[in-house]
């Protein structure tokens, strides 16, 4: 079984539908939601599906490494960042390499880095006059939105689409690829340590 702790800082709807695809899987679970924020919606998915939750004190996450004793004790082995806004410490980095991903509303390297996030993206993008935009899966290096691209899809992006326009059919690409890519991933990852045995 491999268990999955999913980051989030806000709304959680990528959480929720991640949550949703892997119920009964027969070989990967979510295990844990961590969220920065002690209000975010995201923590009350985490209730309503009996999860484990865990909110992050910012001294702590920086200045310790206490958070890796925890993912341990809970026996996580993969992290998906879904609306995360803290920056990834390197001792994190270095412990799940290869075994992290984000999700990022955009094509990146385009609209990606400190600061796009959310509506910042999708405005960035009505603005430079963009004519199709999309999701990026990526894994997570030390710097925001800069490790390898895993996957993309894209989405046309109209004249007349406001960035909100923009936001919902990014959020339907979101919702409708991120959790099949992690089942993926995860499948790859697992056979490739059985190979090493
Ligand atoms: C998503 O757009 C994702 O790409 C970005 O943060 C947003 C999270 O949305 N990294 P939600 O909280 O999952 O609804």
């Amino acid at each position: 079984m491999t268990n999955i702790a999913i980051f989030a800082s806000g709304r959680g709807s990528n959480a929720k539908k991640i949550i949703e695809y892997f119920k009964g899987h027969q070989h990967i679970q979510v295990k844990l939601i961590v969220s920065n924020k002690a209000n975010a919606p995201v923590l009350e998915i985490a209730q309503a599906n009996g999860l484990e939750k865990l909110v992050l004190n910012r001294p702590s996450f920086y200045q310790t490494q206490d958070l890796l004793t925890t993912l341990n004790n809970f026996k996580i082995d993969f992290i998906i960042l879904a609306g995360f806004l803290w920056l990834i410490p390197p001792y994190l980095v270095q412990a799940f390499r290869k075994k992290m991903v984000n999700i990022h509303p955009a094509l990146l390297p385009k609209f990606g880095g400190k600061g796009m996030y959310g509506m910042h993206v999708h405005e960035a993008v009505k603005l430079a006059g963009e004519t199709e935009t999309g999701i990026t899966i990526h894994l997570v290096n030390e710097q925001y939105d800069e490790g390898a691209v895993l996957f993309q899809a894209r989405c046309a992006v109209n004249e007349q689409d406001s960035p909100l326009d923009i936001a919902k059919k990014v959020q339907r690409l979101e919702h409708l690829h991120f959790a099949p890519v992690i089942e993926k991933l995860v499948t790859q990852l697992e056979a490739s340590s059985t190979d090493s045995f």
